[in-house]
């Protein structure tokens, strides 16, 4: 597994599940950061820690153009500075209360962050389209030592981001030929099933002798 740094881009989700107004805990090796989409359809990423109390805000719920801490309601903008805090509706937030931000880019239904600003764009990975996200029980530098991969899978070819989120916890973005037909999804979509069962027999194998 390659050694992240903080200027590399980093798949943690596919754009299809992450709908307008909603938020998601996205994974990345360095911890779970929450991840949302105003209604607008704008990414922002945050730290996952409300500086209020330290609630974590992919807990929270998105309006309009605002992410809200599901705690005591303070909301925050696409910036990551608070907007409002309701006990005190009349207040104009000071501009010290604001959650870390960081860079956020979508690029052919793959959502990357990275924790500094990187010179170049996310890869485009042209000819492929997203399929789905699933998460393997075993570490990501069992699997590949670069972080993506390529595979035939029920005859397609299949490209895989690997990112590893923890101790025994991978997470895969699975991307399908773009040629493929539904059909074909369908059955690539069983197919990952299968190759990650093998992954994960692999790693218990390699764990017992
Ligand atoms: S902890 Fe988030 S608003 Fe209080």
């Amino acid at each position: 597994m390659p050694v992240e740094t903080l200027r590399d881009w980093i798949p943690v989700a596919l754009s299809a599940d992450l709908p307008p107004a909603t938020v998601i805990p996205a994974h990345t090796p360095s911890g779970i950061l929450a991840l949302w989409r105003s209604a607008s359809g704008k990414l922002t990423a945050l730290a996952d820690r409300c500086p209020h109390r330290g609630m974590r805000l992919s807990y929270g719920f998105v309006r309009g153009e605002a992410l809200s801490c599901i705690y005591h309601g303070w909301s925050y903008g696409l910036t990551g500075q608070c907007q409002r805090i309701p006990v005190h509706p009349e207040l104009i937030p000071p501009a010290a209360i604001k959650a870390a931000s960081y860079a956020v880019e979508e690029r052919n239904g793959v959502i990357w962050i990275a924790f500094e600003q990187p010179e170049t764009p996310p890869p485009a990975l042209e000819g492929f389209k997203p399929l789905r996200s699933i998460t393997l029980n075993t570490d990501a530098e069992r699997i590949t030592a670069t972080g993506e991969m390529r595979v035939l899978l029920a005859g397609i070819d299949v490209l895989l981001l690997i990112v590893g989120i923890g101790v025994g916890e991978t997470l895969a973005h699975v991307m399908v030929d773009a040629a493929a037909s539904d059909v074909d999804c369908i059955a690539v979509s069983r197919a990952v099933e299968g190759w990650r069962r093998e992954c994960e027999q692999l790693g218990l194998e390699e764990l017992a002798s």
